[in-house]
Parts: C-alpha cells; sequence; structure tokens
C-alpha cells in the first residue's frame, strides 16, 4: 500500500489520543472497520453452500441502496474483465425492461427494508425472474421466503450497513462463483489493518495521515479521482463514506473520463479542495502521472494512493481497506461522531 507521508498532525486533530477517540466515536466505528478482515473471513462460512442458477441466465442485475448498493458496484466492477455474464447494478426502484426470466436479480439490503430495493425484488418476482436475496431479515427476507426463492441470512451484531459490507460482497461472490480470490483479498484487508491500526501513531499509518489531510482542507470540496472500474469505485466508496462518517462533501470522477471534461474546469482554483487520486490499473499510471505533473498545483493539497495485488478483488480490498479507515479517522479528526445517518432516518421515515 502506498500513501501520503509527512503530514502532520495539528493538535486540534490529535488521532493518536484514545480518549479523544473513544469521546468522538461513541459507537466505535473504528473497530467495526478494523475487523472488517474477520467480517469477510466469518461471510466465507456463511455463504459458502449459496448457489445462484448461472447456467439458466444471460444477465445478472444487483440491487441495493447505499451501504448495500455499493456491493452491486464492486461486483460488477470485479466482474468485468473476466465474466462471461454481464453484471448491472441497479439503484432505484424497479428494474430495466430487458430484465425477464432469463435474469438473475440479486436483492442486497442489510436491513432488508429498504423500499427501493423492495420494489426492484417485487418487480423480479412479478416478470418471473430468478432471485437471490442478502439480508439480515426484514421484508425482504419475508417476500423472498414466501415466494420460495434463495437466502442468505447474515448476521446483525448492530454494525451499520456501510460497516457491513464484507458480510453483504462475499456471499453475492460466491453466488457467482467469483470468490476465487477471497483469500488473498481478506489477506490483503488484514495487512491494511495492521499497518493502519489504531495504536499506530500518525507519523507512521498512512490512513491517519491522509484523514489528516481530508478533515484539514478547508478551502473547498476535495476531489477523489479514481481510474476508471475498481479504482473509480472506490473514488465513489470513499465520497459516500465521507459523507456518512464524517459528514462532508467530496465530489469523485474517473480516469481517463475526466480528461475530457473535469479537467477544464482544474483553471479555477478560487475554491479548489485538495485532490486524492487513486490509482487501480496499473495500465493508467502514466496517464495519472502526467496529469498529476501537469495539475496538482491546482489543488490545496495532492495526494494519491495505488492499489496492490495481482486479482482485481485484491486490488480493491487493499484500496477500500485503507479507504474505509481513512473516513472514520477523518470524522473523528473533525470531532464528528461516524456513527448517526439522521438525515437518512428522516428521509426513509417519510417515505
Ligand atoms: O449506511 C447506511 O445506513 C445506508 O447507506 C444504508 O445502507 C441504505 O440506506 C440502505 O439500507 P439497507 O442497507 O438496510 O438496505
Amino acid at each position: 500500500m502506498s500513501g501520503p507521508t509527512g503530514v502532520e498532525a495539528p493538535a486540534v486533530m490529535d488521532l493518536d489520543d484514545d480518549a479523544r477517540q473513544a469521546e468522538v466515536d461513541t459507537a466505535d466505528a473504528l473497530a467495526d472497520v478494523e475487523q472488517a478482515p474477520a467480517q469477510w473471513r466469518a461471510a466465507l462460512e456463511a455463504g459458502q453452500d449459496v448457489r445462484a442458477p448461472l447456467d439458466l441466465v444471460d444477465h445478472v442485475v444487483v440491487c441495493g441502496m447505499g451501504g448495500s448498493g455499493i456491493v452491486a458496484d464492486v461486483v460488477a466492477a470485479v466482474a468485468a474483465p473476466r465474466y462471461d455474464l454481464p453484471v448491472v447494478p441497479r439503484k432505484s426502484p424497479g428494474l430495466p425492461a430487458w430484465v425477464g426470466g432469463a435474469t438473475l436479480v440479486v436483492a442486497v439490503s442489510y436491513s432488508g427494508n429498504t423500499a427501493e430495493t423492495l420494489a426492484s425484488a417485487e418487480e423480479a418476482l412479478d416478470r418471473g425472474a430468478p432471485v437471490l436475496g442478502i439480508t439480515s431479515g426484514g421484508r425482504l427476507a419475508e417476500l423472498l421466503e414466501d415466494a420460495g426463492q434463495p437466502l442468505v441470512l447474515v448476521d446483525d451484531p448492530g454494525r451499520p450497513p456501510r460497516h457491513s459490507t464484507g458480510a453483504l460482497l462475499v456471499p453475492v461472490l460466491q453466488a457467482l462463483e467469483l470468490d476465487g480470490d477471497l483469500d488473498d483479498a481478506i489477506a490483503r484487508l488484514e495487512g491494511i489493518t495492521v499497518a493502519c491500526h489504531r495504536d499506530v501513531p500518525s507519523a507512521d499509518n498512512p490512513a491517519k495521515q491522509l484523514a489528516l489531510r481530508l478533515a484539514g482542507a478547508d478551502t473547498g470540496v476535495p476531489s477523489l479521482y479514481g481510474t476508471a472500474g475498481i479504482g473509480e469505485v472506490a473514488a465513489y466508496r470513499l465520497r459516500c463514506q465521507l459523507a456518512e462518517n464524517a459528514k462532508m462533501r467530496a465530489s469523485h470522477h474517473a480516469v481517463p473520463e475526466l480528461c475530457h471534461n473535469e479537467s477544464v474546469a482544474w483553471d479555477d482554483t478560487s475554491t479548489a479542495g485538495g485532490v486524492l487520486w487513486i490509482c487501480e490499473d496499473p495500465a493508467e499510471q502514466a496517464r495519472v502521472d502526467v496529469l498529476r505533473d501537469l495539475f496538482d498545483d491546482h489543488f490545496a493539497w495532492a495526494e494519491g494512493v495505488t492499489a496492490e495485488g495481482a486479482s482485481p478483488l485484491e486490488r480493491y480490498a487493499s484500496l477500500v481497506g485503507l479507504l474505509d479507515l481513512v473516513s472514520v479517522h477523518t470524522a473523528i479528526a473533525r470531532g464528528v461522531d461516524p456513527t448517526p445517518i439522521a438525515p437518512i432516518d428522516r428521509i426513509k421515515a417519510a417515505l
């Protein structure tokens, strides 16, 4: 894992103070993220018997929202370079018109009660599509049990959905027979968790260093740029995690597409925040290097992280293992409790 270096921790944002962490992070969200490798490993066991009718379908749609929906993005990105079936993420109610009996619909909802995902699952059943559910229970479990469709019931130890993505992602990969690289991915997560554990001081801890950059970016909204595919998913994941955990905005975009539009806005430095380059694809490294040479000084600060590992899944794990920790440390550095998500609760209650 490579990460930023040389960031001094201002006293007000001391990430090496355990008492301050406990005071700010009231539910110890940091522990949820530090325990991600164990969560992925436990999920291997839970979902090992699940199989989907892959020989009967010609498309896969993975439905989910927010912390569950990121599973759809990851699976689609991991599958794209090597899978025979198209895998399409769905993050709104209903389904595309082409979905029918030859489409496997995977419905992922940690609570099992998310309206958009339920609407997609109901529509899939109406159209005669095979459905696989991944949930801790709720109405999704009832719906699929009544319909005689397969279900993976994941544990709900009270973790937020966004910190349960291992439990949700692993059974989907198993069901789709995309699980060949899971051991390497989990080993990669384990390495990062050790290197970036809360006990490792900021001077040696890449997650804390990047969090201090993000928490100190008071000049504007940070831009998170990932290489197309998994790098872009990692950038989007960090954007969502910064929003929910640190309660801060960020933008994200993909290399190389941003060369053809967003790059034109970089000349306006009046409101520029920092930039984080997330390189997952070695073939894109040269392009990222050129962009950094040309434009890094148009941002308030610039940092880069590079994926490691042989397979797409391992490389994703190498990024998300670091960036999920970054998001929680950013919250703590800002003095913000990572766990509450009052606006999401209000929106769900109102609809
Ligand atoms: O992090 C969160 O709590 C949200 O992003 C939820 O994941 C999202 O609202 C969907 O809920 P669920 O994961 O229960 O389907």
